[in-house]
């Protein structure tokens, strides 16, 4: 190990930063008042481009701070969440973006009643965009099964982790000025649960076409009770999430997590887990131990 490398924070050092970023959670100014579904999209948006062939990408060296990366269209957003983790980094100098990102993103699932996610420490940021993988690998939710298989299956996933991913969805919204999709998944888009696959299990989902020449998929919940004036909201599905259902290999996941919310929770802990890990490669005693795109790790 290289001997710049700094030494592994204490418990009580992590405990600190995530006590931080539990207090930033609540932001009753922006999108449904919580930071957390943007930065669990901001540490998968980190980790998703690993390529296993290759060993590059990955959540190690928070490229996402290099334009290459931070300025991919597929990225379009993720300042927010990273502007929300600043101040917690601007606190704790001690911890790399790239582990405050993966970090934050476990703490806020929890915080969102989801299930505790593993996660270990020891992520370097790169000091320039020289490793920073090349654009393109994230998904794109205008496809289908298909192509999240040529996805997925890049970094080392299989159909089973493919749905068990997918119910991250159970989360937030699509904003028209970031994807080009508009709404949220579910009605409580800050609750985690395993109501998305209930949702798209249950109902009657219509192509809709948007301005912009996109299509995804639209329901409205007329059980909802509306108070006088207010519209019935639309709840809506992306094109790769349908294909969740159409697919023969996937429904059978999305029909048991419909059902399991045990089941689901548990799966979710551990394919997010193991997200957060692709490409960085440790010795026994957990320290980062050198790959083609980390840098480095802690002081062993
Ligand atoms: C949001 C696509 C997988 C977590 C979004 C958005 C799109 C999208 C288009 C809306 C972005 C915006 O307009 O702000 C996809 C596709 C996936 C995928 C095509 C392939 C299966 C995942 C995975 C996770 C995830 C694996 C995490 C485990 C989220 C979250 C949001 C989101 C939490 C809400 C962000 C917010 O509220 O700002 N996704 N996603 N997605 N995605 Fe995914």
């Amino acid at each position: 190990m290289p001997s710049s490398n700094p030494p592994a924070p204490s418990s009580a050092q992590l405990e600190e930063v995530k006590d931080a970023v539990r207090a930033l959670l609540h932001q009753p100014e922006y999108d449904d008042g919580s930071a957390g579904p943007v930065l669990v999209r901001l540490a998968w948006h980190s980790a998703g481009t690993y390529d296993a062939a290759s060993k590059t990408g990955g959540s190690n060296g928070a490229g996402m701070r290099y334009e290459k990366e931070g300025g991919d269209p597929a990225n379009a957003g993720l300042a927010h969440a990273r502007a929300f983790l600043e101040p917690v980094k601007e606190k704790f100098p001690w911890i790399t973006y790239a582990d405050l990102w993966c970090l934050a993103a476990v703490v806020a699932v929890k915080e969102m009643g989801g299930p505790e996610v593993q996660w270990q420490g020891g992520r370097t940021d790169f000091t320039d965009d020289s490793k920073v993988p090349p654009r393109g690998r994230l998904p794109d939710a205008a496809q289908g099964s298909d192509h999240l298989r040529h996805i997925f299956y890049r970094m080392g996933f299989n159909d089973q982790e493919i749905v068990a991913l997918s119910g991250a969805h159970n989360l937030g919204r699509c904003h028209g000025d970031r994807s080009g999709f508009e709404g949220k998944w579910v009605n409580q888009p800050t609750r985690f649960s395993n109501q998305y696959y209930r949702l798209l299990l249950q109902n009657d989902w219509k192509k809709k076409k948007l301005a912009n020449g996109l299509e995804q998929f639209v329901y409205v919940d007329e059980e909802i009770e509306l108070e006088e004036g207010e519209e019935p909201e639309e709840l809506m599905m992306l094109p790769t999430d349908m294909s969740l259902l159409s697919d023969a290999a996937f429904r059978p996941w999305v029909e048991r997590y419909a059902k399991d919310k045990d089941l689901f929770f548990a799966h979710f802990a551990a394919v997010f887990g193991k997200l957060l890990e692709l490409g960085l490669v440790r010795d026994a005693s957990g320290n980062i131990v050198n790959e083609e795109n980390v840098e480095g790790g802690y002081q062993s």
